[in-house]
Formats: structure tokens, sequence, C-alpha cells
């Protein structure tokens, strides 16, 4: 899987957080904050009214193909956790999101990560049934380095 060094190498360089999925799959991005609380978030940037995927005060909520769990931690010793599952990716996903906390009387917390979505050239375990329709198997191919966070 040379494109995966290739995009981990970028991903570091850059040190911009970058998930790779193929099309079908998902992913499940990890944000972590120093302090707690807040309204939690998700949202495609550039983040303006119409970009928000998920809202919500709760520990775990769903809408669509978004979900958001919220781990809350004990500044400072632990770091308070957002993770963001984003289920049955499309091509279309590909992009930048920003995960976060929205505070009352402090400045958001926020974080962001990229989503590239590539060909389904083997089936990930994950991959929804009704996508393998009309399709040629090819899962007697070894699995490749998992790219799952
Ligand atoms: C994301 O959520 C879906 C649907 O709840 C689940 O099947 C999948 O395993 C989750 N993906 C990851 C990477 O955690």
């Amino acid at each position: 899987m040379q494109h995966a060094v290739i995009f981990w190498l970028f991903s570091v360089l850059c040190d911009a957080k970058m998930l790779i999925q193929t099309e079908g799959g998902s992913i499940t991005a990890k944000c972590s904050f120093a302090i707690s609380g807040g309204g939690r978030f998700l949202c495609r940037h550039p983040c303006e009214d119409g970009d928000v995927l998920l809202k919500t005060e709760a520990t775990e909520a769903q809408r669509g193909r978004y979900s958001i769990r919220y781990k809350e931690g004990t500044f400072p010793v632990s770091s308070t956790v957002l993770y963001v599952n984003i289920s049955q990716l499309a091509k279309s996903d590909s992009g930048r999101y920003r995960c976060g906390l929205k505070r009352r009387f402090m400045i958001d917390a926020h974080q962001e990560f990229n989503i590239v979505v590539t060909d389904a050239l083997n089936s990930p375990p994950d991959r929804p049934k009704q996508l393998d329709q009309q399709q040629t198997d090819e899962t007697g191919a070894s699995k490749g380095p998992d790219l799952q966070t």
C-alpha cells in the first residue's frame, strides 16, 4: 500500500490528522481536549451555518451517518475525548472536518482532521452489504494494512 505510506508521511510532516478509508467503510476520529464541558459538534470545513453535521449536548448522539461519543476527562489527569464516527463513506466525503466543544463563557475548543476516501478495491470487513451487489468479489486477496484508527 504505497499510497498509505505517502499519506502517512504527508500527515506527519504537515502535522494534520489524516484518516484514510475505502468507499463504504467507516472511520472514527479522536479529538482530545484538556478541558471538559460544552456542547459537542462536528462540522465540515469551512464550518459555516450550513456545514454543521451534528450538534449535541448529550454524551452520545447520532444523525444519519454521523455519530459522536463524548468521554469526559479530569483536568489535568486525563483529557476529554470526542469520538466522531462517519459511516458508509463516499468519495464526496473526502475533505476537512472540525470537531469541537462549544463553550458559553470560553472560546470554542476544536480540532481539525482530513478524510481521504479511496476506491473500494478490497472489501473492508465493515462494508455495508448493499454495496456488494454487482461487484466482482476480490476478497480472496489479502486485506492489506489496517487503515482504521
Ligand atoms: C462507526 O459506526 C458504525 C455504525 O454505528 C459502526 O458499524 C462502525 O463499526 C463504526 N466505525 C468505527 C471505525 O468505529
